[in-house]
């Protein structure tokens, strides 16, 4: 990419393309938002590195704790791969418990310790549907690793709980996307989640959210739609307004291990100047309009392409609860409601989705690859209704 202006970004060849991948949802505002620009110019003329919390840090943590209900303090990191250890580490000294429950699918960043059954795209080696076992997702990350995740399956509750009792003894935290960024956008069934936090809770098990992609729903996040209060948060992404960031933020019970002595987590950059001045003006200017605003798109674009696909008896859809970050597919089979990891990568006719990513590109918009996509908030509704023609001509042409 050579550069990014408002919804749209710029390659090195000189094309111009709306910007639906958005650094991978973060970029919320689009690209060179003016209020952002201004509070960085004013971060970085008054020195950026001091090894000691700057008064910025406090302010951001204040906002946070001001949205997030389930939220009183918060600890920053440079990522949310380290937010999401960070949270585990918690997790763990307060339970004193080792092992980590998480769901097939859920991705919680880079590290050795979480990415674990990520994509497990074999039944054999991932074990039979109703007893996954973990796996490693690449080379390179140590079996003491992976022996300590326990895989659940997205909205099966009979599994989840008999898996969760069963090692009660060691599991420390559930963690879990409400929506799986990464693995085809399956949502968690809200009567699921409300389970889930009933159980961990009688089983002393800490619940984390991972709203790292999902903040972007609202300014409570996704689990304010949910109405369920999980342990820990992890977030990342817009918090940190495109420079890195990361955070940790729970109860102040749970979070008390850290004042406690009893758990270090530091960093050079950990909660870095420039990052959080621009994660403050980039959550000053999500308020309840703009959220609507990005919701409105959202509903727009999931709607008519959804219509427009079951009238033709198409095998394609848009996925996802509707907030401003989806997935769209092509299925096996049309109007198939994925509810698993395991139903998705079953399912998903691969090819035809990469060519529809490939063809949206050739066609001026810039989506993951993979086939999900962000909105930003200098879209105008000639762009979403250009992305849902375009999106149209090239599934007609991909049907024929
Ligand atoms: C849900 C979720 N958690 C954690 C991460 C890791 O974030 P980072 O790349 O900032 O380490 C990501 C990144 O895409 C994510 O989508």
């Amino acid at each position: 990419m050579e550069s990014g202006d408002g919804a749209y970004i710029t390659t090195v060849e000189g094309h111009r393309l709306l910007d639906l991948n958005n650094n991978f949802t973060t970029n919320v505002l689009g690209h060179n938002p003016p209020a952002v620009q201004t509070a960085l110019h004013a971060a970085i003329d008054t020195g950026v590195s001091f090894g000691n919390p700057v008064e910025a840090e406090t302010e951001l943590a204040r906002m946070l704790i001001e949205r997030i209900a389930s939220v009183d303090k918060v600890k920053f990191s440079c990522s949310a791969s380290e937010a999401a250890l960070s949270s585990v580490r918690i997790a763990r000294a307060y339970t004193r418990r080792s092992k980590i429950a998480k769901f097939e699918g859920g991705y919680h960043g880079f590290t050795d310790t979480l990415q674990v059954s990520w994509h497990p795209h074999s039944d054999g080696a991932a074990g039979e549907d109703a007893n996954p076992t973990p796996l490693a997702d690449g080379a390179g990350i140590p079996e003491v690793d992976v022996a300590n995740i326990v895989p659940l399956t997205q909205n099966d509750w009979p599994g989840t709980e008999r898996i969760l009792r069963a090692q009660a003894a060691d599991i420390a935290c559930v963690i879990l996307e409400l929506e799986s960024a990464s693995g085809g956008l399956v949502t968690l069934d809200v009567d699921f989640v409300s389970r889930l936090r009933e159980l961990t809770t009688e089983l002393g098990i800490v619940l984390i959210f991972d709203e790292t992609v999902t903040l972007r729903a609202g300014a409570g996040g996704l689990q304010a739609e949910y109405g369920v209060m999980p342990d820990l948060t992890v977030m990342g992404k817009i918090v940190g307004g495109g420079f890195p960031l990361g955070a940790v933020g729970g109860s102040a019970e749970i979070m008390s291990v850290l004042d406690s002595g009893l758990v270090s987590i530091s960093g050079t950059h950990h909660g870095h100047k420039i990052s959080v001045a621009a994660g403050i003006a980039t959550l000053q200017q999500l308020d309840a309009a703009a959220f609507d605003r990005l919701n409105a798109m959202a509903g727009r674009v999931m709607h008519e392409l959804n219509e427009w696909s079951m009238a033709r008896g198409s095998t394609f859809s848009i996925y996802g609860r509707g907030i401003s970050h989806m997935a769209y597919g092509f299925m096996n089979e049309p109007g198939l409601q994925i509810r698993t990891h395991r139903d998705y990568w079953r399912n998903l006719d691969d090819d035809r989705t990469q060519t529809l990513s490939l063809e949206l590109a050739n066609r001026g918009f810039f989506p993951v690859a993979r086939g999900d996509f962000s909105l930003s908030l200098p879209m105008t509704d000639d762009d979403i209704t250009s992305f849902i023609e375009t999106t149209k001509e090239i599934v007609r042409d991909i049907e024929g």
